[in-house]
C-alpha cells in the first residue's frame, strides 16, 4: 500500500463537521513511543490486564489448531502479545509455520519482523504495511495452513459498530474457511475506571493526543499551536465509548497544506472512539460478522476480554 496521503486525511477531517482526525495518524514514531508509554500507565489497565489472560488464551487457543498454522496479526506494532502463541508447540516443534503481521506504522513493523525472525528462525514472517481497515490479500502459501487471526488490544474499540462488523466480516473472507479470530475486547465498566485510562495523571495521553498536530506541522505543511489545543477525554454513555478530543483554547486560523482551517474559542477536533462493549454485546456483533464465538476469557473484575471466533 503506497504511504497514506496525510495532509489529504487531515484535511478531509478538518473541513467537516464536527472536526475530525482519523486514529490511524496517531502512530508515527513518536506516537508510538508515547503508546507504549500509555500501556505502562497505571490507569491504563488493557494492555497488562489482556497480557494477564495471553499465556492461558494462548495455550487453549493452541490446543484447538493443527500444525502446520499460520497466525495473521491486525494492528501488530511489537511482538509481545503474538510472542505467547508463536511459543506454542506440538510435539517439540513450533504450532506456527507462518506469521503475517500486518501494521501502518512501516519503521516499527520492520523492526519487530527483524526481532520475530531472529527469535522463531523456522518461522516465514511476511509484513505488511496496510490501515487494517483494508485488510489486503494474504500472501499464497497459507492455503493448506490452519489459520488464525488475532485483533489483540481492544484496537477494535476505534471502530463503531458498522465499521466493527464491517472489519469482522473482511478478515472471515481473508482468512476463509474454518478460520479462526481471537480478539481483544475492553469491557464497559463504571467512568471512573475509564476516563483516568484515558486521561492519566503524568499526562502521557495528552501529549499522545496533541502529537498528532506536532506530526501535522511536520508531514502535512500545518503550523498548529499544540499548546492551544486542551486534550480531552469524556466518556459518551448512550454511544458506549470514550470519546477524545483536541479542544481549541481561543479562536484562531491554522494553516493546512496550504488551506486555512478556523476554529472558534472551544471548538474541538474529535481524535478517536473507544467503544467499550460487553460480552452479551459483542457476540451479537460477531454474529453479524459472520463468526461464532467458540470461547470468551476475562480476569476475574471483566475488566477486559478475549473472544475465539470460528468461522
Ligand atoms: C490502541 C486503540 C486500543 O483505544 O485504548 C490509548 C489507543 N488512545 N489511549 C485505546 C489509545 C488513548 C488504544 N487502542
Amino acid at each position: 500500500m503506497p504511504e497514506p496521503d496525510i495532509a489529504a486525511l487531515a484535511l478531509a477531517g478538518l473541513r467537516a463537521r464536527p472536526k475530525t482526525l482519523p486514529p490511524l495518524l496517531f502512530y508515527d514514531d513518536a506516537g508510538c513511543a508515547l503508546f507504549y508509554r500509555i500501556t505502562e500507565l497505571p490507569e491504563y489497565y488493557l494492555t497488562r490486564t489482556e497480557l494477564g489472560l495471553l499465556p492461558r488464551v494462548a495455550r487453549e487457543t493452541a490446543a484447538l489448531l493443527a500444525p502446520p498454522a499460520a497466525l495473521v496479526e491486525y494492528g501488530a506494532s511489537d511482538e509481545a502479545k503474538a510472542g505467547y502463541l508463536l511459543n506454542q508447540s506440538r510435539a517439540g516443534a513450533g504450532l506456527f509455520a507462518a506469521y503475517v503481521p500486518i501494521d501502518i506504522a512501516a519503521p516499527a513493523l520492520g523492526a519487530m519482523a527483524a526481532r520475530v525472525r531472529s527469535r522463531w528462525p523456522g518461522l516465514t514472517v511476511s509484513p505488511i504495511v496496510a490501515d487494517f481497515l483494508t485488510p489486503p490479500r494474504l500472501p499464497p502459501g497459507l492455503d493448506g495452513m490452519a489459520r488464525l487471526g488475532f485483533f489483540p488490544g481492544s484496537t477494535i474499540g476505534n471502530l463503531d459498530p458498522p465499521a466493527a462488523r464491517r472489519f469482522l466480516a473482511g478478515a472471515r473472507t481473508a482468512l476463509g474457511p474454518g478460520a479462526r479470530l481471537l480478539v481483544g475486547v475492553d469491557l464497559a465498566k463504571n467512568p471512573a475506571i475509564l476516563l483516568p485510562a484515558y486521561d492519566d495523571a503524568a499526562g502521557v495521553t495528552a501529549a499522545f493526543n496533541r502529537n498528532l498536530l506536532v506530526r501535522l506541522n511536520r508531514e502535512a505543511g500545518a503550523d498548529f499551536d499544540p499548546a492551544g489545543f486542551d486534550h480531552r477525554a469524556l466518556w459518551n454513555a448512550a454511544e458506549g465509548r470514550i470519546e477524545m478530543h483536541l479542544v481549541s483554547r481561543r479562536a484562531q486560523q491554522v494553516r493546512v497544506a496550504g488551506s486555512l482551517i478556523a476554529f472558534a474559542a472551544g471548538e474541538s477536533i474529535h481524535t478517536e472512539n473507544s467503544y467499550k462493549h460487553t460480552l452479551p454485546g459483542f457476540a451479537a456483533l460477531a454474529r453479524a460478522g459472520g463468526w461464532a464465538t467458540a470461547r470468551v476469557w476475562t480476569d476475574p473484575a471483566q475488566l477486559f476480554s478475549l473472544h475465539l471466533l470460528s468461522a
